[in-house]
C-alpha cells in the first residue's frame, strides 16, 4: 500500500529544503528534513562517539520544532540549530552518515516522523530506503555550480565567512562520497521523477511540483 508521503531526494545545496517546505504547506503535510537528523547525530558523535548513546540522546534529550522560518532543533533546553548548520558539523555528517550503523541507528527515527498525517521526507535515500512505498518521489539535481553558489548566498546571509572555491571543492567531495557509498548511495528512486533545477528559478521548481501532487494527491 502506497503511503501519503513526497520524498524529495538529491545533493546538498539542490533546494531540496525551500521546496520540501513549500509542498509541506501546499499539502499541509509534516516534514522530515533527515539532513538536519543527520547533522544532530554529528553533533551528538563530536561529544560523546558512542553510537548507542547517541541513539539514546537523540530519543530523549532532542526535539524539534518546525514554525514558519524552518524547523529548529533542541537539546534539552538549548537550541543548537546554528551549530548545525555550519560546515563543520556537515563534514562530520557526512563522515558518519556512510557508517552502517549511523542509518540503522536513524532508521526507524526517521520512520517515526509519519504518524498518519501525510509527510514530505527531505533527503539523501528517502525513497529508496526509508519510505520505498511512498505515493510520489522526486530526486531534484543542480550543479555543482549552482549549488555551491546558493550555499554561498545562504552562508553568508547567515554571517558565516566563507570562500567560493573551497565551496565548490567541499561540495564536490561530499558528492562524490554521498553518490559513491555501498550502504544507501545518493541516487533517484527508479519510480522517483527526476527535475534538474539548474536553470529553473524556486518558483518554476514548485509549480511543477504541484502539477504532481495535483495529480497524486489532488490538491
Ligand atoms: O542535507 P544536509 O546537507 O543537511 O545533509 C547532511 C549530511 O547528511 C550529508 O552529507 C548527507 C547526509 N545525509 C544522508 O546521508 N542521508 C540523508 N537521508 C540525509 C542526509
Amino acid at each position: 500500500m502506497k503511503l501519503n508521503i513526497v520524498t524529495i531526494d538529491g545533493p546538498s545545496a539542490s533546494g531540496k529544503g525551500s521546496l520540501s517546505k513549500n509542498i509541506a504547506k501546499h499539502l499541509d503535510f509534516n516534514i522530515l528534513d533527515s539532513g538536519l537528523l543527520y547533522r544532530v547525530y554529528a553533533y551528538l558523535f563530536s561529544i560523546s562517539g558512542n553510537h548507542e548513546e547517541i541513539k539514546k540522546l537523540i530519543s530523549e534529550q532532542i526535539t524539534f520544532i518546525s514554525d514558519q522560518d524552518g524547523i529548529n532543533v533542541f537539546k534539552d533546553n538549548n537550541n543548537i540549530t546554528h551549530e548545525l548548520r555550519t560546515e563543520k558539523t556537515a563534514k562530520t555528517a557526512s563522515q558518519i552518515s556512510a557508517l552502517d550503523i549511523t542509518r540503522k541507528n536513524l532508521l526507524n527515527i526517521q520512520r517515526d516522523f509519519y504518524s498518519g498525517k501525510g509527510l514530505v521526507a527531505d533527503g539523501r535515500d528517502m525513497g529508496t530506503v526509508v519510505f520505498p512505498d511512498a505515493r510520489l518521489k522526486i530526486f531534484l539535481e543542480a550543479s555543482a555550480e549552482v549549488r555551491a553558489k546558493r550555499r554561498y548566498l545562504e552562508l553568508q546571509n547567515r554571517g558565516q565567512e566563507v570562500n567560493m572555491p573551497d565551496l565548490i571543492a567541499d561540495i564536490e567531495s561530499r558528492d562524490f562520497k554521498d553518490r559513491t557509498r555501498t550502504i544507501s548511495p545518493l541516487i533517484p528512486a527508479e519510480d522517483s521523477i527526476v527535475i534538474d533545477s539548474s536553470e529553473m528559478s524556486l518558483e518554476e521548481v514548485l509549480s511543477f511540483t504541484k502539477k504532481l501532487t495535483k495529480k497524486e494527491f489532488n490538491k
